[in-house]
């Protein structure tokens, strides 16, 4: 019932000439049977949402201010990121909560004026080695979970990755058993809080170092809607053969 998702990161990453790839996976994928969302940096995604219009990708923002306009300098709002055609928004990843203090309750406030926009809103979750090796996983991921996500989430406007802090960007990648523990307390969680309607209807990515060659046994675990991929998003190479793994 959860259409499969493969999103792409492309995080601080790509000049107008990144373009052709956006433009090779656009031709690879002329009728997907899952989604496809690329989230270029803020100054590509005028370009990138021209270029797919007539394809079934769709085009992503990396953030978004809690609020529609106003003084805050060098600022993006949810309204323009949707004006420049974008249909979606990553929140609270783990190097914007990181490297720019962002609280749990900023991210919700985010992804509420994400929803009031008409945007959909991909949430970031995830715990550091520090935490993971303290047992303290479930816990991290509990008060990120019920702290960011917004009441207004439906599954139509929200989806959650889980994106454990020490896999991204190294190379490293839990067991498949650690993914699926997270994702089914993910799920246990959402069903509690919004009914199993929307409970079950929100889809959970799962990112952190998914590459072509782990793609297929990190989607075989339950509760895996899909990733969230960084580095091999920047290639239609890469990210192409983690599409196909989802279909
Ligand atoms: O948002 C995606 C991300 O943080 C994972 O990055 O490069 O490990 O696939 P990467």
């Amino acid at each position: 019932m959860r259409r499969k998702l493969a999103a792409g990161n492309w995080k601080m990453n790509g000049l107008r000439a990144a373009l052709s790839e956006l433009q090779a996976l656009a031709r690879a994928h002329p009728d997907p049977s899952v989604d496809i969302l690329v989230c270029p940096p803020a100054t590509l995604i005028v370009q990138a949402a021209a270029l797919v219009a007539d394809s079934p990708i769709q085009i992503g923002g990396q953030d978004c201010h809690p609020q529609d306009f106003g003084a805050h300098t060098g600022d993006i709002s949810a309204p323009m990121i949707q004006d420049s055609g974008a249909t979606s928004v990553i929140l609270g990843h783990s190097e914007r909560r990181e490297n720019h203090n962002e609280s749990s309750a900023l991210i919700r406030e985010k992804a509420r004026t994400a929803h009031a926009t008409g945007l959909i809103s991909v949430i970031c979750l995830g715990e550091s080695l520090a935490q993971r090796e303290a047992a303290n996983t479930l816990d991290i991921i509990a008060g990120q979970l019920s702290t960011s996500v917004p009441d207004t989430a439906t599954g139509l406007n929200t989806v959650v990755a889980y994106e454990p802090i020490w896999a991204i960007g190294t190379g490293l990648t839990p067991s498949t058993d650690q993914i699926g523990e997270v994702h089914d307390f993910i799920r246990t969680r959402l069903e509690k809080r919004f009914g199993s309607g929307v409970g079950l209807s929100i889809r959970l990515l799962y990112g952190g170092s998914v590459k072509p060659d782990n793609a297929a046994d990190i989607f075989a675990v339950s509760n895996v809607d899909g990733a969230l991929v960084g580095g091999a998003s920047l290639k239609e190479s890469d990210f192409s053969p983690i599409i196909k793994a989802l279909e």
